[in-house]
C-alpha cells in the first residue's frame, strides 16, 4: 500500500502509536516470560518483527510453516535473516495428521467444504500453534480489530483461556495506512505479494489477489462466507 509519508497527521498517529506498542512489548518481555510472538510475516507481522528487533527484547518469534505458503513468503523468510540476523522458530505439522488427512481428503480437500477447510487449517496451523504456545506466559500476534468482522472490538491484551497464557495484540486499534507508514518510515522489508493485490497473505492455495476497493481480507478463503472466515488460531473453543 502506497501512503503519503508527508502526511502530518499520519507522521504524528504513527509515532503515537509506535511509542505505545513500543512500551507494551517491552512490559510483555519484561513481565511474561517467556514470551513468544506468532509471526505469519503479513505486513503487521513485519511491523512486529521490526519493534521486537530493533530493542532487542527477549520475545522468541515463530512461524507455522504450514508448507502450502507462497514463494514470496519463504523469499521474505530469507530476506529478514538478512537484513535482521533473526532466525525464526519453526513450526510443523505432524506427519501423521497431515498424511491421514491428504489420503483421506486429497491434497486440496480444503476446497470441498468449510469443514473440510478448518480440519486442513487445524492439522497445518492449529495443533502446531499449541505446541508452540505450551510452556509461555504469553503470545503476541499482529491481529487489528478493522481487519474482519469477525475482530471487531479486538482488545489488546485478553486471556486465552484454550491455551493457557495472555494472548496480546498490540496493533489492535492501529489502521492500514499506520502499519503502511511504518513499514515505509523504517525500510521494514515486506511480502512482494502485498505490491500485487495481496493485502492479506496465507496459504497460497487459499489465498488471492483483491481488487481495488475490495476488503483487505476478501482473498481469503475467497469462496467462503465472510463470518466463518477464521482459521482457527484466533477462535475460542465454546
Ligand atoms: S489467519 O488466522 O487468518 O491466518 P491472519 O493471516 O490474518 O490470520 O494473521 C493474524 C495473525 O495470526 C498474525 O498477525 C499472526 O500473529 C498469526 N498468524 C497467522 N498465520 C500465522 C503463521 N503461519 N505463523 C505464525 N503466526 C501466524
Ligand atoms: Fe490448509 Fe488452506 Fe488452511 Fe493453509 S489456509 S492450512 S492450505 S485450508
Amino acid at each position: 500500500m502506497s501512503v503519503q509519508l508527508d502526511d502530518a497527521a499520519l507522521i504524528n498517529s504513527v509515532a503515537t502509536k509506535t511509542a505505545e506498542t513500543r512500551r507494551l512489548l517491552a512490559r510483555i518481555a519484561a513481565e511474561f516470560a517467556p514470551a513468544t510472538f506468532a509471526n505469519s510475516l503479513g505486513a503487521e507481522d513485519m511491523v512486529l518483527t521490526d519493534l521486537i528487533v530493533r530493542e532487542a527484547l527477549d520475545i522468541e518469534i515463530f512461524s507455522l510453516d504450514t508448507g502450502r505458503l507462497p514463494a514470496e513468503t519463504y523469499d521474505l523468510m530469507g530476506r529478514i535473516k538478512r537484513h535482521y540476523g533473526l532466525t525464526l522458530q519453526f513450526y510443523y505439522p505432524r506427519h501423521n495428521l497431515l498424511e491421514a488427512y491428504t489420503r483421506e481428503h486429497g491434497i486440496n480437500g480444503f476446497y470441498e467444504s468449510v469443514d473440510l477447510r478448518k480440519a486442513c487449517c487445524h492439522v497445518r496451523k492449529v495443533e502446531p500453534l499449541q505446541r508452540a504456545l505450551a510452556g509461555k506466559q504469553a503470545w503476541i500476534t499482529g491481529l487489528r480489530a478493522e481487519q474482519a468482522a469477525t475482530r471487531s472490538g479486538l482488545p489488546v491484551r485478553e486471556r486465552d483461556a484454550d491455551n493457557g497464557l495472555e494472548k496480546f495484540n498490540p496493533l489492535a486499534d492501529w489502521t492500514e495506512q499506520e502499519v503502511w507508514g511504518y513499514i515505509h518510515a523504517n525500510d521494514v522489508p515486506y511480502n512482494k505479494l502485498h505490491d500485487q493485490g495481496y493485502p492479506s497473505i496465507g496459504c497460497a492455495p487459499c489465498t488471492r489477489a483483491v481488487a481495488a476497493g475490495e476488503h483487505v481480507r476478501a482473498g481469503r478463503w475467497w469462496w467462503e462466507d465472510p463470518t466463518s472466515k477464521e482459521c482457527g488460531l484466533h477462535v475460542k473453543r465454546a
